[in-house]
């Protein structure tokens, strides 16, 4: 491990361990950047009550202990340790990132098997701006998990079964097969729903044969599972085109639907209630999870059958865990769900734990996501009021990115696969570099800012890389150094540069894709300073510094490419 605030942490627990005791060793050293040195070290102040000393003694003290320290270390203000790590320390490691393939990212020494539930749209309504956000950071959480080495099993958990799917069936069979599997593709799923909903309502005859085809959905008689057939496979066609679209990696083998549980539902119901750990309650079957109240302190039911018999989201759900657990054998489970879902997963959780379904080496974890909102700081919607669908707006993000880099005279096909990069990469950006679980503006020029904590700004950076190379007849591979410090900015961004492999290690840990952007988009800034300061082609630069300046634009590029493929954002060539 390159990174230096772990390396420091270790040896500054050494040093502890050393000077005060065993116990001592695993005491959070609190070592953070430092605006007089490269990292300061805090623990001083804190241990000083412990051990009853002054912080200045204290740190004096774990200075004396620093043993086989990688820089120098001072003594400053009521107690502070400012380190400075040692240009020779930070060379050596840059050289061995730059070696290393992976740029320092460890493969996991156990590996887990993750299973990751995201995007999920339903097939009875259009997918919408929400599902893009749980598809985008899904997809990058998938990306980063395997490539940790862990084993990832991605389950897009379609809203394809229940109740509507009886008007919606009935439906096609009125407007014929072929112009319900024409709509459904364009992604008119909003149109065709509200059709039939609107007859429903209205024609007491196709009220009549909707619920019989709901009895007979249920029995999974054939004729009806074959027009359902028909019906999904048309709606998940045009899910495929914006998975596409925007590059996610969902398959068709990931798809597993709420439909796929239908066959356990009864069971799931009956096993729970026959072990008590659900009881029926106003003719409901309930689990009562502990600590889930309602305002005036009533118990609060998670239902798992209607009083008419029915099954619901919460029965599926209890499915999906035992499956999850017990056929999957997940070792962690990720549902990337709206955050308005928070109470739901909660208690689907605790109803779990209560089932012995959710034993406590697995860690199941809500990742909430936060809503995308229109400027008006409501739901997104477009102008009209009208849902936006998503393609249409993937479309314009494409266009809109065309003009951004307008000035180009890159022949029309490269100049569309750029703008198709820079589109998509824009607003999967705008959804990754923002903490998951908060709200945002979806605005189309921020996020295509070339300026900023942008995709395009990203994109931009490691294109600029790219034509240094070009231009300098190189091929990044043969960059290989050695690396010498001859600036401060150079120093700068390969300090910087070390840190990828544990910023890799703690998106995965934290399920948190903004901090591996944040740190992309530092990376980008320090290569930026490092640009502007240091030449790295022209004439009258020393050759040796020019290998070292061309190492560093390597290990800058490999680092890039590889965060943002693990974001899955798209890098174009050029720019
Ligand atoms: N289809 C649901 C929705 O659109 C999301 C499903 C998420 N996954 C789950 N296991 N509940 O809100």
């Amino acid at each position: 491990m390159t990174d230096p605030q772990i390396v420091l942490t270790e040896r500054v627990q050494q040093a502890l361990g050393a000077a005060f005791g065993a116990e001592y060793t695993d005491a959070d050293p609190l070592i953070r950047p430092s605006q007089f040195a490269d990292y300061q070290a805090n623990v001083a102040m804190s241990l000083s009550k412990r051990l009853r000393r002054a912080p200045r003694e204290v740190a004096q003290e774990i200075a004396d202990h620093l043993a086989d320290f990688p820089g120098t270390v001072e003594v400053s203000g009521p107690g502070f340790l400012n380190i400075t790590l040692s240009d020779e320390w930070i060379t050596t490691q840059a050289g061995e990132a730059l070696a290393d393939p992976r740029a320092g990212v460890a493969v996991a020494d156990s590996p887990q098997i993750v299973v990751i539930d995201y995007s999920a749209p339903n097939a009875a309504k259009e997918m919408h701006v929400g599902h893009l956000r749980t598809t985008i950071v899904g997809d990058a959480l998938a990306r980063v998990h395997e490539h940790l080495g862990n084993r990832v099993i991605r389950q897009n958990h379609l809203g394809d079964w229940g109740t509507p799917f009886g008007m919606l069936i009935e439906h096609l069979l009125d407007i014929g097969e072929e112009a319900a599997v024409a709509q459904l593709e364009a992604g008119e799923g909003n149109a065709y729903y509200q059709a039939a909903r609107v007859k429903f309502d209205s024609d007491p005859e196709f009220n009549r044969r909707a619920r019989t085809r709901v009895v007979t959905l249920q029995a999974e008689e054939p004729e009806t599972m074959r027009l359902w057939h028909i019906f999904m496979n048309a709606t998940v066609r045009y899910f495929n085109k914006v998975y596409t679209q925007l590059g996610v990696t969902l398959t068709d083998d990931d798809i597993a639907g709420e439909s796929m549980y239908n066959p356990v539902l009864a069971q799931v119901c009956d096993e729970l209630q026959e072990r008590g750990i659900a009881v029926v309650s106003d003719g409901a079957l309930c689990v009562f999870p502990p600590g889930f109240t309602g305002r005036e302190g009533q118990p609060l039911p998670f239902m798992i059958r209607k009083s008419d018999g029915g099954y619901g989201y919460a029965t599926t759900d209890m499915a999906t865990i035992r499956y999850r657990v017990q056929d999957l054998k997940a070792d962690r489970l990720l549902y990337v769900i709206g955050a308005t879902q928070a109470q739901h997963m909660s208690m689907l959780f605790a109803s779990a734990k209560m089932a012995g379904w959710l034993p406590d080496h697995v860690h199941a974890e809500h990742v909430q996501i936060g809503s995308v909102l229109g400027s008006d700081g409501k739901m997104f919607k477009t102008r009209s009021g009208a849902s936006v669908k998503l393609l249409d707006l993937l479309d314009e993000a494409e266009v809109r990115a065309a003009e951004v880099i307008r000035d180009s005279d890159y022949p029309e096909e490269e100049r569309r696969a750029i703008a198709h990069a820079v589109g998509m990469g824009a607003v999967k950006y705008a959804d990754l570099s923002v903490s998951h679980d908060s709200e945002y503006v979806f605005d189309f020029d921020r996020m295509l800012a070339l300026t900023g904590n942008t995709g395009p700004y990203l994109q931009y950076a490691q294109a600029r890389i790219r034509s240094i190379f070009r231009k300098g007849g190189v091929d990044p591979a043969e960059a290989t150094g050695p690396i010498v410090i001859t600036h401060p900015a150079e120093r700068a961004l390969a300090l910087r540069l070390l840190g990828f492999g544990a910023v890799v290690a703690e998106m995965a840990e934290t399920s948190a894709p903004h901090k591996l952007a944040s740190y992309l988009f530092e990376t980008a800034s320090a290569f930026t300073t490092f640009f502007e300061n240091c030449p790295v082609l022209k004439n009258d630069v020393d050759p040796a510094v020019r290998a070292s300046r061309l190492a560093l634009c390597a290990l800058t590029l490999r680092v890039l490419d590889t965060g943002l493929e693990l974001l899955g954002v798209p890098v174009p060539e050029r720019m």
